[in-house]
């Protein structure tokens, strides 16, 4: 038996310094800035002689804590959190990409990135070029000689397309490229990008790590020398993750592994017991066998996590008629959450997009996105079935 703790214990055990009150849980440090005992102790920490916390927008007890635990987690060298999880993508851009590097992404990306990519990444002179990601053969011929990141989720959001990690942990390792995933939808408990040769994982917290819907959040971890830099961009330019925020997801850290075991056997039992609906056309979960990169899936996810998509057969008009007719599920723009969402994204988080860029990242008008919560599973699906009835 290995005397290495697993990362879910060890996410469980890390923890701030007691202190002289012996708390057991965390405390929270709800301060704006830290004090010095002389002008010696100030000046050194000023010059970053010192580890010692200065000011919260660059380093808070509770807010490192919570970054520690995700990278114990995922496998990483070193972590910063950041207050939502688009400051956590922006920031791994900025501080890493300069005028003339390339990005090179995948087409079907979270929307915000998408315009972070496309209609800013471009005022600071970084290029960027899309790949499908249902073409994994087109990977390689997209890098250019400026391609500095590469930059993916899996799985993605809402299509639940896999992208081989194994493959492009090779390809960056190859060509020299920083390979960034974002892993919000798996969680650090179902999926490591790291085991596979990323060098930068990005997580909305906002999601499975809260857990609950309470607040927003973000975290990057990685290679220390990247996380290093990261973090002087990011103390320079604010997106600091509140010290309550970072209280409440550290707190919800140390149920990850259990909660998400329970969201994925849920959508599970969804996914078989709705694949064969007759008002659906088609559905997609990552560890089904219809899955069209299920075998990619179960060689890099634990289990297929939380999220069930399904294309009703009447198009844009079922999918509002569904949302209407359920009683329990909520309507609500997040995921991850102890209680099932269902989202309609043609007619809301994608409607600005047309009908030819939806298609491209196969957003079609009747696909519906559920975002499988913690009540008993029969209730979830009974709640859908008389949904789906006409
Ligand atoms: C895959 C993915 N990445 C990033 C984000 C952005 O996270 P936040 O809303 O915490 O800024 C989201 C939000 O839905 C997401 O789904």
């Amino acid at each position: 038996m290995s005397n290495e703790q697993h990362p879910s214990t060890k996410a469980i055990r890390i923890q701030t310094e007691r202190t002289p009150e012996m708390e057991h849980s965390t405390p929270l440090f709800l301060t704006s800035s830290f004090c010095f005992n002389n002008a010696e102790d100030m000046r050194a920490a000023f010059a970053d002689e010192t580890n010692e916390n200065i000011y919260s927008r660059f380093s808070n007890p509770g807010v490192d804590e919570f970054a520690q635990k995700v990278a114990a987690l995922e496998g990483a060298e070193a972590g910063f959190a950041t207050a939502s999880g688009m400051s956590a993508v922006f920031g791994s851009f900025m501080a890493l990409l300069k005028k003339g590097d390339h990005l090179l992404s995948c087409s079907s990306i979270f929307g915000s990135t998408h315009t972070v990519i496309k209609k800013y990444l471009p005022n600071f002179g970084i290029e960027y070029s899309y790949v499908s990601a249902n073409k994994p053969e087109e990977w390689e011929a997209a890098i250019r000689p400026n391609t500095k990141m590469i930059y993916v989720e899996t799985p993605t959001n809402p299509g639940l397309d896999i992208i081989d990690l194994a493959m492009l942990g090779k390809l960056a390792k190859k060509h020299q490229i920083i390979l960034n995933v974002d892993n919000c939808f798996a969680t650090p408990v179902c999926q490591r990008p790291i085991d596979f040769g990323a060098d930068l994982v990005v997580h909305s917290a906002t999601k499975w790590i809260d857990g609950q819907g309470r607040v927003l959040g973000g975290v990057v971890v990685g290679k220390k020398e990247l996380i290093h830099d990261i973090y002087l961009f990011c103390r320079s330019t604010g997106p600091a993750l509140s010290p309550f925020n970072a209280w409440v997801l550290s707190k919800s850290i140390e149920t990850l592994d259990v909660r998400m075991e329970r969201h994925a056997s849920n959508a599970l039992f969804l996914a078989q017991s709705l694949e064969q609906h007759p008002a659906i056309a088609s559905l997609r979960y990552p560890f089904l066998p219809s899955h069209p990169q299920h075998h990619i899936a179960v060689q890099q996810m634990k289990n297929g996590g939380g999220i069930v998509c399904f294309e009703l057969k009447g198009g844009l008009e079922a999918g509002r008629h569904f949302l209407d007719k359920l009683k329990m599920l909520s309507l609500t723009a997040n995921l991850g959450d102890t209680r099932s969402i269902a989202s309609h994204p043609a007619s809301t988080t994608h409607a600005k997009l047309t009908e030819e860029e939806r298609k491209e990242v196969n957003i079609t008008p009747g696909l519906i996105r559920i975002s499988v919560g913690l009540e008993y599973k029969d209730d979830i699906l009974h709640d859908i079935l008389q949904a789906l009835e006409k």
